[in-house]
C-alpha cells in the first residue's frame, strides 16, 4: 500500500516532519516554521471543556427496534410495530473526572439519542430510576457535594453526608447506590431509566404519562467494594474496555425496552406525586409493558469525535413524545442545550453525531464555525416570508398541558413521603443484601462528624427500624436522640 503524502492542515505537501527550521545547524527555530507552529497550535486546543457532571464515559451505537404494540398511547413514528431506529448511547458515572476510574460507586448515566424520522429523541437517563433531589434549586448544590473541597481538593464525605441528611428526599437513590447495584461491573450488567416522568400523544391528541425502562438481558453483574478496589488496582478503564470488547468481538448487549403508562387524570388520584423524581410508580399500580429491543452493535471510529461531542438533551423530543410537569426536568430542558453551546459551541447540532439523519430547516444564521449551507432557498432567511421558506405546521400541536395552582416557591419537603419507598426497597432485599447495603453506608460514613452521622441513620430508622439500627451498630453509633422518631 503507498502512503498518502503527510499535508498541513491546509493541505499542503510537507517535506520534513523530523526536524524544525532552524537558522543554522544549532540555531534558534524561525518564526517562518509554519509547519512547527500549526502542530504546537493545535495541541494547545486539543483539550475542551470536560462536562460538568459525567465526564468518564463511554458509549456505541445501536438500534431499536419495536416488538410491541403502543400505538394507543403514542403516535411516535420511532414507537410504533416494527419500526427500527438507528441511535447512540453514552453510559457515564456522575462525580469523577474525564480520568477517574471505572470501576467506583457511583450513579451511572444511561443516555440515548434516537435518530428518528421526526428529528432526534433524547432520553437522557440513569441506571436508577429515582434522583437525589426533586428541585432543581438543589441540583447544584448536591453536585458540589459530589466534586472536589475548595480548599482540600480531595473529595468530601462529610459535605456528602451533611447534605443527604439535610435533604431526606435523597433516601430512596442513596439507598440505591449504597445496595449491590450501586457499583455494576459493566454498563452491559445494569438497567437504564428514563427516571422522570413524560407524556405520551397518541394520534386522537390524548396525553398520558409514561416511564421508560431498558432492563438489561445480559443479567445484572455488580462488584463489592473491595472487588472493585482489586479492579481499579489492575485498570482504571474496566467499564471502556468491556464495551468496546463485547461490540468488537459481536457479542452485542441488548436490553428490554419497557413503559409504564398512567392515563392522565390518575395523576390526581397517586398517594404519592407521580411527577416527583424521588419516586417510582409501584409495577403492581402500573405494570411495565413489553415496548421492545435496543441492542447496541457498533463501536465508534473516533471516541472524540463522537462519545466526547456527543450531546444529548432532554429537550429533544418528537410527535408523541411530551414533558410532564416535574420540576427537575423542566430545569433539565434549559440546562443540557446550555451546556453544549459552552462545551461545543454554537452549532453543536449540526456535528456528524449529533445532526439528525433528517433534514433540518430552520432559521437560525450565522455564528462561530457556521460551515453547513443555507436553506434550499438563499431569500428565505426570516419568517414569514413569501419564497416558500419553511412554515409551522399545525398537525403537530400538543393537547394543552392541565396546570392549576399560584405562583409561589412551595416546601418541597413538606407533604412528600420520603420514607415509604425506600423502605420498600430495603424489605425486599434479602439478609445479604441488606448487610452489604449497610456495610458500604457505614464505610462510607467513616470520619464523618458524629452529629451528622446521627441525623442521618435516624432517616434510615424512618424507612425501615432494621435499617437504622444495622447502620447504627456497624457505626458504634448509640445512645440518646438514635431512631427515638421512629421506634
Ligand atoms: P416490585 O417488587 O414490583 O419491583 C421491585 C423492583 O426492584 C424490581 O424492578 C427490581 O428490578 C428492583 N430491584 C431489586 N433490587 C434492587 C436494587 N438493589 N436497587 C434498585 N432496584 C432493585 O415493587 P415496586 O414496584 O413496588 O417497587 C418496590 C421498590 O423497588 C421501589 O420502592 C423501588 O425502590 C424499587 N424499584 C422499583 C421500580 C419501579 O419502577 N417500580 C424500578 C426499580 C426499582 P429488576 O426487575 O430489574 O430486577
Ligand atoms: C449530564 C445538568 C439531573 C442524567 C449533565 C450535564 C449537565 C447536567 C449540565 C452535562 C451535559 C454536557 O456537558 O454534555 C443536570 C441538571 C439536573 C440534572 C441541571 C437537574 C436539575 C439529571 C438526572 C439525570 C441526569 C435526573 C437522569 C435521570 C445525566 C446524564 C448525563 C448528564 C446521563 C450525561 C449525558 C452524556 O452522556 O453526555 N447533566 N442534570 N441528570 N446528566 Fe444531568
Amino acid at each position: 500500500m503507498s502512503e498518502p503524502t503527510l499535508t498541513t492542515s491546509a493541505g499542503a505537501p510537507v517535506a520534513d516532519n523530523q526536524n524544525s527550521l532552524t537558522a543554522g545547524e544549532r540555531g534558534p527555530v524561525l518564526l517562518q516554521d509554519w509547519q512547527l507552529i500549526e502542530k504546537l497550535a493545535h495541541q494547545n486546543r486539543e483539550r475542551i471543556p470536560e462536562r460538568v457532571v459525567h465526564a468518564k464515559g463511554w458509549g456505541a451505537y445501536g438500534t431499536l427496534t419495536i416488538t410491541g404494540d403502543i400505538s394507543k398511547y403514542t403516535r411516535a413514528k420511532a414507537l410504533q410495530p416494527g419500526a427500527t431506529t438507528p441511535m447512540i448511547a453514552r453510559f457515564s458515572t456522575v462525580a469523577g473526572e474525564l480520568g477517574a476510574a471505572d470501576a467506583e460507586r457511583d450513579v451511572r448515566g444511561f443516555a440515548l439519542k434516537f435518530y428518528t424520522e421526526e428529528g432526534n429523541w433524547d432520553l437522557v437517563g440513569n441506571n436508577t430510576p429515582v434522583f437525589f433531589v426533586r428541585d432543581p434549586l438543589k441540583f447544584p448544590d448536591f453536585i458540589h457535594t459530589q466534586k472536589r473541597h475548595p480548599k482540600t481538593n480531595l473529595r468530601s464525605p462529610t459535605a456528602m453526608w451533611d447534605f443527604w441528611s439535610l435533604s431526606p428526599e435523597s433516601l430512596h437513590q442513596i439507598t440505591i447506590l449504597f445496595s449491590d447495584r450501586g457499583l455494576p461491573q459493566t454498563v452491559r450488567h445494569m438497567n437504564g431509566y428514563g427516571s422522570h416522568t413524560y407524556s405520551f400523544i397518541n394520534a386522537a391528541g390524548e396525553r398520558f404519562w409514561v416511564k421508560f425502562h431498558f432492563k438489561t438481558v445480559q443479567g445484572h453483574k455488580h462488584w463489592t467494594n473491595n472487588e472493585a478496589a482489586e479492579v481499579v488496582g489492575r485498570t482504571r478503564e474496566s467499564t471502556q474496555e468491556d464495551l468496546f470488547g463485547a461490540i468488537e468481538k459481536g457479542d452485542f448487549p441488548k436490553w428490554k425496552m419497557q413503559v409504564q403508562v398512567m392515563p392522565e387524570l390518575d395523576a390526581e388520584k397517586t398517594a404519592y406525586n407521580p411527577f416527583d423524581l424521588t419516586k417510582v410508580w409501584p409495577h403492581a399500580d402500573y405494570p411495565p409493558i413489553d415496548v421492545g429491543v435496543l441492542e447496541l452493535n457498533r463501536n465508534p471510529e473516533n471516541y472524540f469525535a463522537e462519545i466526547e461531542q456527543v450531546a444529548f438533551s432532554p429537550s429533544n423530543i418528537v410527535p408523541g413524545i411530551g414533558f410532564s410537569p416535574d420540576k427537575m426536568l423542566q430545569a433539565r430542558i434549559f440546562s443540557y442545550a446550555d451546556a453544549h453551546r459552552y462545551r461545543l459551541g454554537t452549532h453543536y447540532e449540526a456535528l456528524p453525531v449529533n445532526a439528525p439523519k433528517v433534514p433540518v430547516h430552520h432559521y437560525h444564521k450565522d455564528g462561530a464555525m457556521r460551515f453547513f449551507p443555507n436553506n434550499p432557498n438563499p431569500n428565505a432567511f426570516y419568517e414569514p416570508n413569501s419564497f416558500g421558506g419553511p412554515k409551522q405546521n399545525e398537525a403537530f400541536r400538543e393537547p394543552p398541558l392541565k396546570i392549576s395552582g399560584d405562583a409561589d416557591r412551595y416546601n418541597h419537603r413538606i407533604g412528600n413521603d420520603d420514607y415509604t419507598q425506600p423502605g420498600n426497597l430495603f424489605r425486599l432485599l434479602d439478609d445479604g443484601q441488606k448487610a452489604r447495603l449497610m456495610d458500604n453506608l457505614a464505610a462510607a460514613m467513616q470520619g464523618v462528624p458524629a452529629e451528622i452521622q446521627l441525623r442521618q441513620v435516624n432517616h434510615f430508622y424512618k424507612c425501615d427500624p432494621a435499617y437504622g439500627r444495622g447502620v447504627a451498630e456497624r457505626l458504634g453509633l448509640s445512645g440518646e436522640g438514635l431512631g427515638v422518631a421512629a421506634e
